[in-house]
């Protein structure tokens, strides 16, 4: 959601009918919020800078051409927003399915299952259905067999297996990567930069070979400049950055919070 404006000259707005007051400056989504209604969203968090990335909090805004992310788009005096409108439900729900077209199907046996946004924002949109074909891209709407150009550029080379479906990485002796899971809302490395300033996580690679890269090629996070702060767990909205212990043990009754001395992070320590 971005920083909250905690000063600036009030601005009123009208969300979904509600009058809304907030300082200038202040997001649409946490204008929004501020109204008691929650707008869906992957990529935007409370502690992370606003970044626009997953196009799932669109929302319409009357005289505005277009579906802006709420995250993103500042409020502005007298401005009328919809977040529930038929157009912006029918986009979200799209966004989802892309998302879950390309990702593994394994909720019921998966370390994160009850504790996964992603899980909880397909929930959200009221995703049932997947047209796609998970891991490819064959996707035909018209039902006709033709296939757009774009659309034959996303198909993997016959043979070859999309990269982001390489082995989970086990390196680190607190996490573990399983970059199957990711859907490259880039949090984690948002996280490790904004939070933790250590800069050891990328975004290689473009459009369905996206994945989150630790260094440099061949690094693994254990050889890569990661400080195991455990930030980027923190921030990864799946089960692609998960704890070992959560892996092992399945995700606890209670959650302790404390901040080490050491980064001031706030590790999250996880008991049952
Ligand atoms: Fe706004 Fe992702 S939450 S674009």
């Amino acid at each position: 959601m971005g920083t909250p404006a905690k000063s600036g000259k009030p601005v009123h707005l009208t969300i979904d009918g509600i009058d809304v007051t907030v300082p200038a400056g202040t997001s649409v989504m946490r204008a929004a919020a501020e109204a008691g209604i929650a707008v869906p969203k992957l990529c935007a968090t409370d502690s992370l800078d606003a970044f626009g990335s997953c196009r799932l909090c669109v929302v319409e805004i009357e005289g505005r051409r277009g579906t802006p992310a709420s995250c993103t788009t500042p409020v502005h005096a007298g401005m009328v927003v919809h977040t529930q409108s038929s157009k912006v439900k029918k986009i979200r729900k799209g966004v989802m399915e892309l998302y879950v077209s390309d990702h593994p199907l394994d909720c019921l046996t998966c370390a994160a299952n009850g504790d996964c946004e992603l899980q909880d924002m397909a929930g959200m949109v009221g995703l049932r259905d997947v047209r796609y074909t998970p891991g490819d891209n064959h996707f035909d709407p018209s039902g006709s067999g033709a296939r757009s150009q774009s659309e034959a550029r996303l198909r993997m080379p016959e043979g070859e297996a999309n990269p982001r479906y390489i082995a989970k990485d086990e390196s680190n002796p607190y996490f573990t990567y399983d970059p199957s899971k990711c859907i490259v809302c880039s949090r984690c490395v948002r996280a490790c930069e904004e939070v933790q300033g250590t800069f050891a996580l990328t975004i290689e690679g473009r459009g369905f070979e996206s994945r989150v890269s630790a260094g440099m090629a061949g690094d693994d996070f254990l050889t890569s400049d990661c400080v195991s702060c455990g930030a980027c767990v923190q921030a990864c909205p799946t089960a692609t950055l998960q704890e070992k212990s959560v892996a092992e043990l399945g995700t606890p009754d209670r959650e302790l919070v404390t901040t080490c001395a050491y980064c001031g992070v706030g590790c999250s320590f996880k008991a049952e």
